[in-house]
């Protein structure tokens, strides 16, 4: 189904569409969002058809104020109440057992929600005015990289989405880290800009290996399903390593000089920088029509561990 899609600057127009059951993709300080409100089924519904999102891969809900935790959860232990202190509002997903209030839909038929609340000032705004929590996954088509920027957004889902907010280039360009506290001891599901490191000064006991019971359904469905990719192929290498590019239209990304014979690449200063840049490098590399991007592989550590993982899953490695 085509329609028109809305663009827009003002935060008010966005919410009133949102809260009249339309589906609106916004800013966000890790990427872009497409949001549903939770009381809106048929808009939950048409949010899994725009984006080509398969049903059992569920929503993450966005609140605008810690308050609002508990309009979603239905218990939020020691542990949960200390990291939403030290890291709400900000690039931090907790998953929590949900209460009535959140359909099934959104958790993907699962006990338990995902749960944020973006520090981004327009994100706020825009969440202050919805009528309900939103569900929001991110705004690119299933499979793609996010879109860190609104004319990515655009590029994905014109014509299939109500409204378009428009804001500034997302500042993180990864997606949010996520936590599941919902039972025992606390998992990193997926690193992102609250590095291991940070969550572990306030709870040291959190993992990054969840114990696979071979009976239990998995813990992030949506990890299962091929990620973050560009049409072009993505190899991984190391700084300094020595590459032969055998005439193919290539491009690198990396912290270290670029390999020679590249026709694009991108050198970044700091992590933060390679993760800001890192999915709107490969959207270009596509318009560009690369077929290889080599992408350096950074430390495991800090920042580096979430690119490293973005990295892995667009290489089909993970
Ligand atoms: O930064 C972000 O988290 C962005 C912005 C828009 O907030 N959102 C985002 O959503 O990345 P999405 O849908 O692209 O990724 C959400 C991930 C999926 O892998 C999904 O399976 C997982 O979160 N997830 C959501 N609810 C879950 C739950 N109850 N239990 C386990 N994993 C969950
Ligand atoms: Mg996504």
């Amino acid at each position: 189904m085509i329609m028109q899609t809305t663009l827009t600057d003002s935060v008010e127009e966005a919410a009133a569409i949102l809260n009249s059951g339309g589906i609106v993709a916004f800013p966000t300080e890790t990427v872009y969002g497409l949001g549903a409100g939770i009381c809106h089924s048929e808009a939950l519904l048409q949010l899994f058809r725009a984006k080509g999102r398969p049903a059992d891969n569920p929503l993450i809900v966005h609140i605008s104020s810690v308050g609002q935790v508990a309009e979603v959860a239905s218990e939020v232990n020691l542990q949960a109440m200390m990291l939403i202190e030290r890291f709400f509002p900000g690039p931090l997903t907790l998953v929590l057992k949900k209460n009535s209030s959140v359909p099934y839909s959104v958790t993907a038929g699962l006990e338990t929600v995902g749960i944020r609340c973006p520090a981004n000032p327009v994100a706020r705004e825009f969440l202050r005015l919805a009528c309900c929590p939103v569900a929001a996954p991110s705004a690119n088509r299933s499979g793609l990289p996010s879109a860190t920027s609104w004319e990515a957004v655009m590029q994905d889902l014109d014509g299939k989405i109500d409204c378009l907010l428009r804001g500034t280039p997302s500042a993180i360009g990864l997606e949010s880290t996520i936590v599941d506290c919902s039972e025992g001891r606390p998992v990193l599901l997926r690193a992102g800009a609250i590095t291991l490191e940070q969550l572990r000064a306030v709870v040291p006991e959190i993992t990054t290996m969840r114990v696979t019971e071979p009976e239990k359904r998995p813990k992030c469905p949506g990890l299962k399903y091929p990620h973050y990719a560009p049409r072009a192929s993505i190899r991984l290498c190391t700084a300094g390593e020595q590459i032969d590019l055998k005439g193919s239209s290539a491009a690198s990304i990396g912290m270290s000089e670029p390999p020679e014979g590249v026709s694009l690449s991108r050198v970044c200063r700091t992590t933060e920088e390679y993760g800001r840049e890192l999915f709107g490098f490969f959207r270009l590399c596509d318009a560009r029509n690369i077929s290889v991007i080599y992408c350096e592989l950074p430390s495991n550590e800090g920042l580096g561990r979430a690119i490293r993982d973005r990295l892995m899953r667009a290489a089909g490695l993970s």
